[in-house]
């Protein structure tokens, strides 16, 4: 029986499960380099599970953090169609290598797109994806596997509907919380690059309400950069900001800066921006019954968002990363549609109106 599996390839992150685990790395992908000068670094500072390196069509790459460390040559766009044409496929296969546990399996994948982008990528997504895909996968000693990913069924959903399906299905794919299926949801799903505002119309998507802008996580850390910029005249990369601003300080030449103060007030200018965008988008839909708040940098967010939104806003459960509640309805979805001969009808409405 294929297996399926759901994957959500965002700017920040890829996220991918199967149900049993998550796989979470940065969707960043490099050349990888060559294999003695490799082995003599990696053995001193990679763990073997950071260490996702695959073979398509005869190139090597780095992929996730190995590659942010290791190859010189990264790709790391914030360019959508470039990021849709290029990376996909590479960080797609990446994380569907993880679950093997064969050299040889067939899977169903769910898979999703950015609201702007649904309409206009999907069947591009699905052809590229929908095949067989010979690869390779090496791991940290170096010791290199054939696999042959079968990819029998592409599902593409919009990125945001994921959070609402995770809400809607249990794990076995069936209705759960019936709420989902009858009321009027806006979604808002923040993350590194994007916000992504979308409505779920008794669990159908609706185009109208929908909308993507550039509010993401990056914004702020654009402000955060360039003020580092005006103090200290480096540029510092914006996913090398990670890590810093969780610990509220970086160390830049060895002279410490403390990034609590700007942090907290990028948070509350980018919150303000990505209120206004929802208040005026959903201006007319006063019906609606209430606001989700997802994605990673929902998580982030919230705090500073829910006194600013029109609406009654919907707690996310706890229970999870904020990054992988749209990854976990995906597969959910998955479920719903192809584990049993009769689906439950309620959710065959992702698609489109
Ligand atoms: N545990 C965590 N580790 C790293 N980042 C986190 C974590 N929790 C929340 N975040 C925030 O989540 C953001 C990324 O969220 P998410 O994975 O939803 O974005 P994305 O889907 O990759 O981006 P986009 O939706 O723009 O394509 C990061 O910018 C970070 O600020
Ligand atoms: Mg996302």
């Amino acid at each position: 029986m294929d297996t399926i599996i759901g994957i959500d390839i965002g700017f920040g992150f890829t996220k991918a499960t199967d149900g049993k685990s998550f796989q979470v790395f940065k969707s960043i992908y490099g050349e990888a380099i060559d294999f003695q000068f490799k082995e003599s670094l990696l053995n001193s500072d990679t763990q073997q599970d950071e260490h996702l390196q695959i073979d398509i069509e005869g190139t090597s790459y780095f992929v996730g953090e190995l590659a942010e460390r290791q190859s010189s040559n990264r790709h790391f766009t914030l360019d959508q169609t470039q990021f849709i044409a290029s990376s996909t496929k590479i960080l797609a296969l990446a994380a569907i290598s993880r679950f093997m546990n064969s050299g040889k399996q067939s899977f169903k994948i769910v898979v999703g797109l950015p609201i702007g982008h649904y309409r206009e990528y999907k069947s591009e997504l699905t052809t590229m994806l929908r095949q067989s895909h010979h690869i390779t996968a090496t791991d940290s000693k170096g010791e290199r596997k054939e696999l042959l990913i079968g990819i029998n069924d592409v599902k593409v959903i919009p990125q945001p509907i994921g959070s609402v399906m995770d809400r809607l299905l249990n794990d076995a794919g069936k209705c759960a919380e019936q709420r989902f299926a009858q009321e009027k949801i806006g979604v808002i799903d923040i993350g590194f690059r994007t916000s992504d505002y979308t409505i779920s119309d008794k669990a159908r998507y609706s185009e109208r309400g929908s909308l993507t802008t550039q509010n993401g996580i990056s914004k702020a850390f654009e402000t955060i950069a360039n003020k580092l910029k005006d103090s200290c005249g480096v540029n510092v990369e914006l996913y090398r900001l990670f890590d810093a601003i969780e610990t509220g300080s970086i160390k830049i030449r060895g002279k410490g800066f403390d990034l609590r103060k700007i942090t907290q007030l990028a948070f509350q200018q980018l919150a303000a921006n990505i209120a206004s965008d929802a208040n005026r988008l959903w201006s007319d839909d006063w019906d609606m019954d209430a606001i989700m708040i997802t994605g990673g940098g929902g998580s982030i967010l919230a705090s500073h968002l829910q006194p600013l939104l029109e609406g009654v806003i919907i707690p996310i459960e706890q229970d999870l990363d904020y990054r992988l509640h749209n990854v976990r309805g995906y597969l959910k979805y998955g479920c719903n549609i192809w584990q049993k001969p009769a689906p439950d009808t309620t959710t065959e409405t992702t698609s489109e109106e």
